[in-house]
């Protein structure tokens, strides 16, 4: 047989013709043979609580996600949890904020008040994770304490991250995410969270983070911008190649990291299969607020199919070697995904 051009179709010098489309005929047939599959219980739902907020209050730039009052939170969890939702982290907007972020490691404050009531709701249904920073607790912004002359300083700040370590310990946290991308933040949050008998407690560390761009609605949802200058200074480069990011990632395991995170995802797929190829832990990946607000913007003016690009952006993340992805719409695609 040829085709109208005469090219040959079917066995060619004695072998068939490859047809892969064989197997994409049916939707029974391209399910059988699918081997890249995203679960509810690999996804973990990013949360803000603002502490005295008595309703949710919307955040502009991220259509559908709020930040929580405390009561709203332990529903949201709960929905989480019943959804099949793997995991949530937690983000705390505190009342008033100071240059030491003195509201982070207060036992009262508005995290450590939020994991208690997302713990006591949702028990072990799901992870409940905490995220270990000082941006939202800083009057200035920045992820550290400063020094005389407004630079962050590493060594100052670990001691902080050390102490908001052990409280949010102390309230319940079943796993640390420290996200400030201080050298050395995860060696000096395990030897704390061990002298105070919180060995068993995981650190997933947001080792491998890059500045971007994307983070750009996080920051009206936290409330966190910097107030001058900007994170390039403790933040990744992205125009170094992956071969840095995996570097991060082996220094946080060797600091005690039980697992490492990508973020922001969609930009650095590259970066997240260097380090999934590289490492023997669980690898996260983070789809940020700048993701999200993309798609749903496009999708509220009917530019994409809102279901089909979440899906397969997941899908994609999944495939860059991502062992569990953070994105706002794990609650929402944990049930397309069942
Ligand atoms: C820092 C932190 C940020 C995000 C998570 N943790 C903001 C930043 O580094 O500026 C961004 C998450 C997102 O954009 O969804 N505490």
């Amino acid at each position: 047989m040829t085709t109208a051009s005469g090219r040959p179709v079917g066995p060619v010098g004695g072998f068939p013709a490859a047809r892969p489309r064989r197997l994409r005929r049916s939707p029974a047939l391209r399910r059988l043979v699918a081997d890249v599959r995203v679960s509810p219980s690999d996804l973990v739902l990013p949360v803000f609580v603002k502490e005295g907020l008595d309703a949710p209050a919307p955040i502009t730039s991220m259509p559908g996600v709020v930040q929580h009052s405390r009561d709203s939170l332990r529903k949201a969890a709960a929905e989480a949890a019943s959804a099949g939702v793997g995991g949530l982290i937690l983000f705390g907007i505190p009342a008033s904020k100071d240059a030491r972020g003195s509201q982070a490691d207060d036992p009262t404050g508005v995290v450590q008040s939020a994991l208690a009531d997302v713990v006591a709701e949702v028990g072990d249904a799901l992870v409940v994770m905490s995220d270990l920073c000082l941006d939202e607790y800083t009057d200035h912004g920045h992820c550290g304490l400063l020094t005389a002359e407004g630079e962050v300083d590493n060594d100052a700040t670990l001691e902080r991250y050390a102490s908001i370590a052990l409280a949010q310990a102390r309230a319940g946290s079943q796993v640390i995410a420290p996200s400030g991308m201080m050298d050395g933040q995860v060696a000096a949050i395990r030897g704390a969270l061990d002298a105070q008998g919180f060995s068993a407690l995981p650190i997933l560390s947001y080792s491998t983070k890059y500045a971007s761009a994307f983070y750009g609605p996080f920051r009206e949802a936290a409330e966190c911008a910097p107030q001058f200058g900007d994170r390039a200074a403790y933040q990744q480069d992205g125009s170094r190649s992956a071969a840095e990011g995996v570097r991060e990632a082996l220094l946080d395991i060797a600091e005690g990291a039980d697992a490492v995170m990508v973020k922001p995802a969609l930009a650095y797929l590259d970066v997240l299969r260097a380090v999934a190829d590289a490492v023997d832990v669980p690898v996260a990946a983070y789809q940020v607020s700048g993701e999200y607000a993309m798609v749903e913007a496009a999708a509220a003016q009917g530019w994409v199919d809102r279901q089909r690009i979440i899906i397969e952006q997941l899908v994609g993340i999944r495939r860059a070697g991502a062992s569990m992805i953070f994105t706002y719409w794990a609650t929402e695609a944990a049930a397309w995904l069942r």
